[in-house]
C-alpha cells in the first residue's frame, strides 16, 4: 500500500514538528496538519517562519523548505480527513480535571471527538495512528467508535508513540533511537498497515531501528519510557537533598554513578524538579491504570516519583524564604527562566510556575524573564492555578525583556531554566544592581559557585 496523503489532527508540539520532518523526508507524500485553533494554524502559515508557534532549534528551516510544497497547515479538518489514506491523531490528552479519575486519568475527550469526526466524514479506508500518548488499550475504544459510527469503511488502528523531547525535537526526529509501531500484526490487513507506516519512516530511519509490536505493548512502552526517565530525575533529586545535608555534591555523585555502564550518564541532572507535558501526566495515568486493576503496590511505587518531584519544587521555594530571613513579604525576587527546560517556549508543568506561586503566597513581588516565553503565557500559567485573582497576578508579577531588568533592585534571583545565556550574563553588573545581601539560587546547577561567591553573592545551588 503506497501512502500518498497524510492528515495529522493537532498542530501542537508533537504534530507540528513530526509532520514537518515526515514532509521533508517524503517529498512525494502530501502532508496536511489540521487544527481547530485558528490562530495556531495562522502562525504555522506565517510568511516569516520565525513566527511559527513552536520554538524548536532547526524547525523553522524545515518548515520553510517543505511548506507549500507538500506540507500544509489548515483549519479544514473534514476535507483533510476525507482525502487522507493515513491519519495521525496528535491532539492533547491532559490529566482529567473532573469526575472519575480526576487529577490522574488522561482526559480522552479530544481523542474521542477526533474518532467520531473521522468516522463521520470518511468515505474511504483509513489507517488511523495514535501519536498522542494514551492509556494502554485506547486503540480498542477508537476501533469501537470508528467501526460502529462509520460509513462502513475499513479502519486499521496503529500506535506510533512519539519519543521526541522538546528543545531537541528535530534532532530526535531525524535520528531516533528507535521508532515504535504497534498494530494488529496477527491479521493481513493489520500487517499491511504496519508496513505502510514502516515504509514512511524507512525513508530516513534504518530498518533495524523500526520496532513493530502488538498495539498494547506499543501503548504501554511509551508510558513506561516516560516513567523510567522521570524516575531517574526524582532519584537524583532525592539524592540532592541528602547531599545538601552531608557535604556530598550531587554532580560528583551523578558523575560517579553514571560512569557505571549499567546505569549510564543521562537523566541524572539534579534540578528544581521536572516539568513538561508528559512526565507527570503519564505517571499519573500509569498510577490510575494500575489502581484500576487493583495493583496498589505498583501504583504506590510510581506515585512516589511525583511526590518526590513536588517535594523538590516546594523545597526550593522554602529554601528561598528561609534564606531571606524567613520572610519574602514585599521583597522583590527575580525569576530567570519560565520554560520547563531550555530551548523550548513550552511552559507546561514548569517548576517556575509552582515556585512562583509559592513565593506569591508568601507575599513576594516577582519579576520574570525568559528568552522565549511571552508575558501572556506567564500570566495564563499562574491564572490556571486559581490561587488568586487574575488582577492580583498581574499586579504582583512583572514580566520583563532582559535578565538585567529581572534582577534590578531585587533581594534574590532564582535560576529556574537552564538557558545557556544565563551562564554568560554580566554577573558583576547584576550583583551591583541588586539589594544586599544579594542572594542567588541556582535551581539547575548552571552557574559556578566559586566565581559567583567571589563577586559577593550569597549562593545556593541544588544538591551542594
Ligand atoms: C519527555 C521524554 O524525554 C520524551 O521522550 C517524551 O516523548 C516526552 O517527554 P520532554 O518532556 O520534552 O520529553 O523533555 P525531557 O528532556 O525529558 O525533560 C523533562 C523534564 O525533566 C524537564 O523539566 C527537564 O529539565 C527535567 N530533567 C531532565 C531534569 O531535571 N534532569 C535531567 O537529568 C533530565
Ligand atoms: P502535544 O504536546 O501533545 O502536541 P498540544 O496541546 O501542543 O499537545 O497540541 C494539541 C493540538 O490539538 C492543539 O493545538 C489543539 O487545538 C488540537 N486539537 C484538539 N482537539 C482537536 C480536534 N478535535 N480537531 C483538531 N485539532 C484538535
Amino acid at each position: 500500500m503506497k501512502i500518498k496523503n497524510i492528515c495529522c489532527i493537532g498542530a501542537g508540539y508533537v504534530g507540528g514538528p513530526t509532520m514537518a520532518v515526515i514532509a521533508q523526508k517524503c517529498p512525494e507524500i502530501k502532508v496536511t496538519v489540521v487544527d481547530i485553533n485558528e490562530s495556531r494554524i495562522a502562525a504555522w502559515n506565517d510568511e516569516d517562519v520565525d513566527n511559527i508557534p513552536i520554538y524548536e532549534p532547526g524547525l523553522s528551516n524545515i518548515v520553510k523548505e517543505a511548506r507549500g510544497r507538500n506540507l500544509f497547515f489548515s483549519t479544514e479538518v473534514d476535507s483533510a480527513i476525507d482525502k487522507a489514506d493515513m491519519i495521525f491523531i496528535s491532539v492533547n490528552t491532559p490529566t482529567k480535571t473532573y469526575g472519575m479519575g480526576k487529577g490522574m486519568a488522561a482526559d480522552l475527550k479530544f481523542i474521542e471527538l477526533c474518532a467520531r469526526q473521522i468516522a463521520r466524514v470518511s468515505t474511504s479506508d483509513k489507517i488511523v495512528i495514535e501519536k498522542s500518548t494514551l492509556p494502554v488499550r485506547t486503540a480498542e475504544a477508537l476501533k469501537n467508535i470508528l467501526d460502529n459510527t462509520g460509513n462502513g469503511v475499513n479502519y486499521q488502528i496503529l500506535s506510533n508513540p512519539e519519543f521526541l523531547a522538546e528543545g531537541t525535537a528535530v534532532d530526535d526526529l531525524m535520528n531516533p533511537d528507535r521508532v515504535l509501531i504497534g498494530g494488529d500484526i496477527d491479521s493481513d490487513k493489520g500487517k499491511e498497515a504496519v508496513k505502510a507506516l514502516v515504509d514512511i519512516y524507512a525513508h530516513w530511519v534504518p530498518r533495524e531501528q523500526i520496532l513493530t509490536t502488538n498495539v498494547w505493548s506499543s501503548e504501554l512502552s511509551k508510558l513506561t519510557a516516560n516513567a523510567f526517565l522521570a524516575q531517574r530525575v526524582s532519584s537524583i533529586n532525592a539524592m540532592s537533598e541528602l547531599c545538601e545535608k552531608t557535604g556530598a555534591d550531587v554532580n560528583e555523585v551523578a558523575k560517579a554513578v553514571g560512569m557505571d555502564s549499567r546505569i549510564g550518564p543521562k537523566f541524572l541532572k539534579a534540578s528544581v524538579g521536572f516539568g513538561g507535558s508528559c512526565f507527570q501526566k503519564d505517571i499519573l495515568n500509569l498510577v490510575y491504570i494500575a489502581k484500576s486493576f487493583g495493583l496498589e503496590e505498583v501504583a504506590n511505587y510510581w506515585e512516589q516519583v511525583i511526590i518526590m518531584n513536588d517535594h523538590q519544587k516546594k523545597r526550593f521555594a522554602t529554601k528561598i524564604v528561609k534564606t531571606l530571613f524567613n520572610t519574602v513579604s514585599g521583597k522583590k525576587i527575580g525569576i530567570l527562566g519560565w520554560a520547563f527546560k531550555k530551548d523550548t517556549n513550552d511552559t507546561r508543568e514548569s517548576a517556575a510556575i509552582y515556585v512562583t506561586d509559592y513565593l506569591l503566597n508568601e507575599q513576594a513581588e516577582i519579576v520574570v524573564y525568559d528568552p522565549k516565553v511571552k508575558a501572556e503565557q506567564v500570566y495564563a500559567d499562574l491564572d490556571y492555578l486559581n490561587t488568586r485573582t487574575e488582577a492580583e497576578n498581574r499586579a504582583r508579577v512583572k514580566v520583563v525583556n532582559t535578565p538585567y531588568e529581572a534582577a534590578y533592585q531585587t533581594h534574590a534571583v532564582a535560576i529556574m531554566t537552564e538557558w545557556d545565556e544565563f551562564k554568560e550574563l554580566d554577573w558583576p553588573q547584576i550583583y551591583e544592581d541588586m539589594l544586599k545581601p544579594a542572594f542567588l539560587f541556582d535551581g539547575r546547577r548552571l552557574l559556578e559557585r566559586k566565581t559567583k561567591e567571589k563577586i559577593g553573592f550569597e549562593f545556593y545551588a541544588i544538591g551542594s
